[in-house]
């Protein structure tokens, strides 16, 4: 790894506090047989003194119902990550790495979408033992929605049909959410994740998102979708660039305006009929979304830490400031870790790690 700057030197400094923190104050999560995985109680985060009420005084909301409460705030933050139980220690992370670095975590509300067929029961037994003043929804996704449409990638983990829960956000929150970041779950925050919600989207964009002009955008579709000319005009009056869908900011209001989901899926319908792409859920985002995006700087989404898709190989940073890791890739953190062969900055997603194991010192 090339010198280390200061900001992440001291990001490294307040991970390790942040650990320490954690293997001192917390207590054991309460204890749950039906997961086989037991993650250990997060600190309690409060917002600073200057952060805004997000309780509403709007009639309509039904008291009794704690997350109606705040849940048509215009001071929330809307968070929406799917959960699973496969990924659900890196869910854990990314929700501990957000309220550790949030100026007003109490803002902070969270909306899962899970499989309909998950125990979401036990998701929410889960979440809440590790967040128990955790402000969250689960939503159930129904998989027969998109197994119909999917086709099968070079990544089976990709064929999820949860991986495509994305792009029915706006059907399945309410409508007085207007913005939501969206999240990968394999991915953690080192900054404010208020500064990524409030990224301005200009007059018409609907998404927010790194943009990667270098990168080969022809790669991303067959020579089938390229030679078709009444395809690739798609992109005609376009300076099309890729953008990961693991990290954007959505604004939900125009996405149902313009019935992007719909739009979505029938790329999907097409890619079913003609091979157009080789991914799973980008490339569908790309023919509806690229050079329409707000762009978003790439400090908030360090992406590619999983390493390449067919070798395993570690990767580095790009280079500049850093407010967001992600190991998108094949391979995860905790995976590398347990199997003892982590990659460098593997180290860096250790400390939000809330798996109780046998050799946590609080256990
Ligand atoms: C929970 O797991 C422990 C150890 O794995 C076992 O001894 C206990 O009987 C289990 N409890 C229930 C209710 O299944
Ligand atoms: C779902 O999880 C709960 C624990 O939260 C458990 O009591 C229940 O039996 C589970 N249901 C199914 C169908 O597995
Ligand atoms: C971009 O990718 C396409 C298709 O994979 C390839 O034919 C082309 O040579 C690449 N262009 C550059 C500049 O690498």
């Amino acid at each position: 790894m090339p010198t280390t700057p200061p900001a992440l030197h001291a990001f490294l400094f307040f991970s390790l506090l942040l650990f320490h923190t954690s293997l001192t104050t917390s207590t054991p999560a309460t204890s749950n047989n039906a997961t086989t995985q037991q993650f250990r109680e997060a600190p309690q985060f409060y917002n600073s003194p200057d952060c805004p009420s997000i309780s509403t005084d709007d009639e309509e909301v039904d008291p009794d119902e704690d997350h109606n409460y705040y849940i048509c705030s215009d001071h929330a933050v809307h968070v929406a990550m799917t959960l699973d139980t496969a990924y659900i220690r890196g869910s854990m992370a990314a929700i501990l790495s957000v309220l550790q670095h949030s100026s007003c975590p109490q803002n902070v509300l969270f909306h899962f979408v899970a499989s309909a067929s998950a125990n979401a029961s036990l998701l929410r037994t889960t979440i809440s033992a590790s967040f128990p003043y955790l402000k969250f929804q689960i939503y159930p996704f129904d998989d027969s929605t998109v197994s119909g449409l999917i086709s099968t990638s070079i990544r089976s983990a990709l064929d999820c049909p949860l991986n495509y829960a994305r792009s029915y956000l706006a059907n399945l929150l309410p409508l007085c959410v207007q913005r939501i970041v969206y999240l990968d779950s394999d991915l953690i925050l080192v900054n404010d994740i208020a500064k990524l919600a409030a990224i301005p989207l200009g007059d018409r964009a609907v998404l927010a998102a790194p943009e990667y002009c270098n990168a080969n955008f022809t790669s991303y579709f067959t020579l089938t979708f390229w030679s078709n000319p009444s395809l690739s005009l798609t992109f005609a009056n376009r300076k099309p660039c890729y953008f990961n869908t693991g990290v954007m900011v959505i604004d939900l209001d125009r996405w149902r305006a313009g019935d992007y989901t719909n739009k979505i899926e029938e790329w999907m319908e097409l890619q079913k009929r003609m091979r157009i792409y080789e991914l799973g859920s980008l490339p569908p985002f790309l023919l509806v979304f690229a050079g329409n995006i707000a762009s978003v700087d790439h400090k908030w989404n360090q992406h590619g830490l999983g390493g390449d898709n067919f070798r395993g190989l570690c990767r580095d940073l790009h280079p500049g400031p850093v407010s967001l890791l992600h190991w998108s890739g094949k391979g995860k953190p905790w995976a590398r870790l347990d199997a003892n062969r982590p990659c460098p900055l593997d180290a860096l997603w250790a400390p939000y790690d809330l798996l109780q194991t046998p050799f946590a010192l609080d256990s």
